[in-house]
């Protein structure tokens, strides 16, 4: 058997013993017939990031990269009852399908997704009254990174969980010559030398292949 194949039939395993939700596979089942590519995170992956904001004791998320809602919907149900989220989505589509999903999971009153450029929404964040999240969730396009974190520090305040999906990329983060891998690794060069966060990358493998999480606490 493939090592891949390996990788899925594990995720599986986890998925139905430890993250078993069919209320969030409905959520998936959603995005994939309204057409949006499937790269949300994976089940155990969604499961992971909604433990870690719980550990966490988050009350106030920011997600960059929407998507359909499906992680931002496992990170939704790990807030407390005065606990808010937003979510931030260059495609109105996209938005909409997540505003929809969110309602379906009950959350409307918690989360909320503005739609616009990232790099346009994130400066204006602080003024509208949304800043000092405790829990940041990087998941929009990856030559954009680099200002993603940047704009992530300046919401954030000491003890905030700053996280970034896709920084392996099938191992090709050591080996760029994609403008995204590039952008991944302007965005680790940024981490490793940012005196005001201490983090680390992990490695993850499962349903959506070879790739990784890197995750740092603001000091
Ligand atoms: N977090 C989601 C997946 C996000 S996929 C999940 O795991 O369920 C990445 C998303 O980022 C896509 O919906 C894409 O439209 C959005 N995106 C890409 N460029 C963006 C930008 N400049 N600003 C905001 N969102 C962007
Ligand atoms: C892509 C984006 C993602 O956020 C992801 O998890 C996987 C792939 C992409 O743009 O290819
Ligand atoms: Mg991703």
């Amino acid at each position: 058997m493939m090592l891949s194949e390996t990788w899925h039939d594990v995720e599986k395993y986890f998925k139905e013993k430890l993250s078993d939700s069919p209320e969030m596979d409905v959520i998936l089942k959603v995005n994939e017939e309204a057409g949006l590519p499937s790269i949300d995170v994976s089940p155990n992956q969604g499961k992971l990031l909604h433990l870690l904001a719980k550990m966490k004791g988050a009350k106030n998320i920011l997600e960059i990269g929407t998507l359909g809602g499906y992680s931002t919907i496992w990170l939704g149900h790990a807030l407390p009852e005065d606990g808010k989220l937003v979510s931030l989505e260059f495609k109105e589509k996209h938005a909409e399908v997540a505003r929809d999903n969110i309602k379906t999971a009950g959350l409307e009153n918690k989360i909320e997704v503005i739609v616009g450029d990232a790099l346009e929404t994130l400066p204006v964040l602080k003024e509208k009254g949304y800043a000092d999240f405790d829990f940041i969730f990087i998941d929009a396009n990856k030559q954009d990174y680099e200002q993603y974190f940047k704009w992530s520090l300046e919401c954030s305040k000491s003890g905030t969980v700053i996280i970034a999906d896709n920084v392996v990329r099938n191992g090709k983060v050591i080996d760029a010559e994609d403008p995204r891998v590039q952008g991944i690794q302007r965005f680790i060069d940024v981490l490793a030398n940012e005196p005001r966060i201490d983090a680390t990358a992990i490695q993850t493998v499962g349903s959506k292949g070879y790739d990784g999480f890197a995750l740092g606490i603001v000091k």
